[in-house]
């Protein structure tokens, strides 16, 4: 008995050495990982990018390159990154052969090939033509820290299953045609990123963890106001919600939130006036407000130039030294006015500055005619909203003094 076990010790040692080192220096793929990574190069229609695998091809071994890398560990791939070329050239709603991979492709039998690599940490598949609607098997990539499938022709709705992914450490959906509501991610507690820009995502905000880092919404169809929540999001350090819709004012806690280092929130709606006497955190380094309504003085820390901090603020109708980047007041009362009031109860222009108000009054009814199916959907909603406008920003001075300004009577 104990020769026995004696000999079998010695056979075993050579073993457990091999086995020690294994993951450092040989990472021989499982036959089954090898199938399915020569299946994928077929399901994505062998794209230049994977030219040359074979059956013969150690994919552990590759040399990384800027479009292409594997990453092994114990037999198995740990990490995909796979940038193709295809590139969006025009605007698709709809899948076209020179741009997304062809009619044949099937994103759920692709996901289903693709999930088997079952120890996935980090993927990426950017610009590869994918498309389809992103299958919620999905989360069978239990141990998934990191998605990027930016940059490809995936529609309809994010799948509610990301929402059980607790390894998710970054999320990287951008520039694809995802629509409709975000699921609500407010469980996935290791969440530093999230980029969702250019799609078409909204109208909510979407429901987020309060961990996060780096919030990208840029170029979506959100249609709401900040959410006061997003005072409680003190790890945030970039937060980009440009190219929406966002209404009503700013609330000055943006400004000071601990470690946030940019803050783009141009090219929305937001309106009424920011208070004075504001004041930034010291790590505020980019803050962009322009494309707004928003109207009154400029606060002195955004006007000043002394520090290295970049803030733009053109085209509102803020009072500036300059007036040559900003719009008259008319024209954000006006604008807020179609975008939150009901076109009803608007009342006739005075005649001072006719020239001036008449072409603002064209673009204005353009805007009415295009925006009247908006309005009536939204009217229903602002009735709620309007309830609690805030207080302590509507400081008196001479263009507004009020959260949601009425049609005004005396420009
Ligand atoms: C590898 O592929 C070639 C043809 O591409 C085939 O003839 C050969 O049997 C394959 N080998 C294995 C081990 O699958
Ligand atoms: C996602 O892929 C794009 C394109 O390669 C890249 O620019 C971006 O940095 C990636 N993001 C992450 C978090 O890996
Ligand atoms: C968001 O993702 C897009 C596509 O990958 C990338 O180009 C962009 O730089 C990302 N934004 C940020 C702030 O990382
Ligand atoms: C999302 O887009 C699809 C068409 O791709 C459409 O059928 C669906 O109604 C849209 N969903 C929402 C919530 O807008
Ligand atoms: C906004 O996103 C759409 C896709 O949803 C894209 O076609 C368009 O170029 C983007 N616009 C900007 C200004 O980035
Ligand atoms: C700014 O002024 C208002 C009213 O004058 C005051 O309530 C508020 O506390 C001030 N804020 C700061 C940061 O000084
Ligand atoms: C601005 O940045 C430069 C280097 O980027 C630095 O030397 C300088 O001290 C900074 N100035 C201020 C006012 O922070």
């Amino acid at each position: 008995m104990k020769k026995n076990f004696l000999v079998s010790l010695v056979y075993l040692f050579p073993a457990i050495i091999l086995v020690l080192f294994t993951p450092i220096s040989s990472a021989q793929l499982s036959t089954s990982e090898n199938r399915i990574l020569l299946q994928i190069q077929k399901l994505l229609e062998y794209p230049q990018v994977l030219q040359g695998w074979t059956n013969l091809t150690n994919f552990c071994y590759l040399p990384p390159s800027p479009s292409l890398k594997i990453v092994c560990s114990n037999s198995h791939v740990t990490e995909l990154t796979i940038i193709g070329t295809k590139k969006k050239t025009k605007l698709v709603s709809w899948r076209s052969d020179d741009e997304t991979l062809s009619a044949r492709f099937s994103i759920d039998s692709f996901f289903t090939a693709l999930t088997k690599l079952s120890n996935l940490k980090g993927l990426s598949l950017v610009s590869l033509g994918l498309w389809g609607p992103l299958p919620s098997k999905i989360k069978r990539f239990w141990s998934l820290e990191v998605l990027n499938i930016s940059s490809n022709f995936i529609y309809g709705g994010i799948p509610q299953s990301i929402s059980s992914m607790k390894s998710l450490r970054s999320v990287v959906l951008a520039d694809n045609l995802f629509n409709g509501s975000v699921p609500d991610l407010r469980k996935l507690a290791s969440l530093e990123e999230i980029n969702l820009s250019d799609n078409k995502l909204g109208p909510e905000f979407p429901l987020l963890s309060k961990n996060l880092e780096r919030i990208i919404l840029r170029n979506n169809s959100i249609r709401c106001q900040i959410p006061p929540q997003l005072k409680h999001f003190d790890k945030l350090e970039l937060f980009d919600i440009s190219s929406n819709v966002i209404l009503g004012n700013i609330p000055s806690f943006i400004f000071s939130l601990p470690f946030l280092k940019y803050l783009n929130l141009a090219a929305n709606q937001l309106s009424g006036a920011l208070p004075v006497n504001l004041s930034f955190s010291s790590v505020l380094m980019f803050v962009d407000i322009s494309h707004n309504l928003l109207v009154g003085e400029l606060p002195s820390c955004i006007g000043s130039k002394s520090s290295n901090r970049t803030t733009l603020y053109s085209w509102n109708c803020l009072s500036t030294r300059s007036l040559d980047d900003q719009y008259p007041s008319s024209y954000c009362q006006r604008v807020e006015a179609l975008a939150v009031k009901p076109p009803l109860r608007r009342r006739k222009e005075s005649k001072t500055q006719l020239g001036l108000i008449l072409g603002i009054i064209g673009g204005a009814v353009g805007l009415l005619v295009l925006m009247v199916p908006l309005i009536l959907c939204i009217f229903k909603k602002s009735k709620a909203e309007k309830v609690g406008s805030n207080k302590d920003i509507s400081r008196s001075h001479k263009f507004s003094d009020h959260a949601y300004p009425r049609p005004s009577k005396n420009i």
